[in-house]
């Protein structure tokens, strides 16, 4: 989206921002989009799209076949190495360093914001590179292959637990899982005692993620940067209608104005 067709933000989000000590953000997989990551329900051509991602991401899936399941995670750790964080996530970061006080929970299972700058991120879906023992549940690191990428394959057997042989598995929450206590937990702490709430890139489909606008207390602004509606939009009070990585930059400048 081209500077020039930028709209203004939405009346009240900059006044909001400048006041705001303790702003909660929440971003989504649209966050990442402008780093060339396919959204969950934006749909991508891949080996794997003739699959639905909530069938592949669950842990019955990948015990019924962990080969099938594992070469999707291993193609998409290899595409979120090989991306880059863009303008978006790099003023999200600056956005931190001015407002200390900033929290940002994120649902994406990249890195970006932490490439970004972004520090202390709370990952409500996990992190994928994550990888830990499916049986053991203990972490261990893998080294992330280009090749997984670049020449995708179907299938792929995990590779096994140092421990006890049983199969790694990525660091994301499958659905049916619980998401990370922790993160969770500040996650709503956060929005508990937010001054504004600013959502990013989420079709605001997926709880409990989707639900922290609404633990703000009620006086609360809440705003929304998303190209396209979501589920979260009605209980906004205002909606700019726009790409992360145009919106955020000018957000950001607009405030050190
Ligand atoms: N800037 C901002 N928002 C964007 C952009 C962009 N450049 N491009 C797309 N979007 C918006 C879409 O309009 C959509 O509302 O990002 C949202 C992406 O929605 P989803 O694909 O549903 O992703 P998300 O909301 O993060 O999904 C939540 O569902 O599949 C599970 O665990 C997975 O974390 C994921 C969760």
């Amino acid at each position: 989206m081209p500077e020039a067709a930028l709209p203004a933000p939405p009346l009240g989000l900059l006044e909001a921002l400048r006041s705001a000590r303790r702003p909660l953000v929440l971003t989504g997989a649209g966050m990442s989009a402008e780093s060339g990551i396919a959204t969950f329900r934006g749909g991508e051509d891949s080996l794997w799209s003739r699959f639905d991602p909530t069938q592949l991401a669950t842990a019955d899936a990948f015990d019924a076949d962990p080969a099938l399941v594992w070469a999707w995670y291993r193609w998409r750790m290899a595409k979120l190495r090989m991306s880059q964080p863009h303008a978006g996530h790099a003023a999200l970061a600056a956005l931190a360093r001015l407002r200390p006080g900033l929290v940002l929970a994120t649902q994406n299972v990249d890195d970006l914001h932490e490439r970004a700058g972004g520090r202390g991120v709370l990952h409500l879906h996990g992190e994928i590179a994550a990888t830990r023992c499916r049986r053991c549940d203990r972490p261990q690191a893998i080294e992330i292959d280009p090749a997984w990428a670049e020449r995708p394959q179907l299938r792929a057997a995990p590779p096994a637990c140092a421990v006890c042989g049983g199969p790694l598995r990525p660091g994301v929450v499958w659905f049916g899982e619980s998401p990370p206590a922790r993160a969770l937990r500040a996650a709503i702490g956060a929005a508990q005692v937010a001054d504004l709430v600013l959502v990013v890139g989420t079709s605001g489909l997926v709880y409990p993620a989707a639900g922290l606008p609404a633990a703000a207390p009620a006086s609360v602004p809440r705003y929304e940067i998303n190209p396209e509606p979501s589920a979260l939009s009605a209980a906004m009070d205002g909606l700019w209608r726009a790409q992360a990585g145009v919106a955020l930059p000018r957000l950001v400048e607009l405030l050190a104005q």
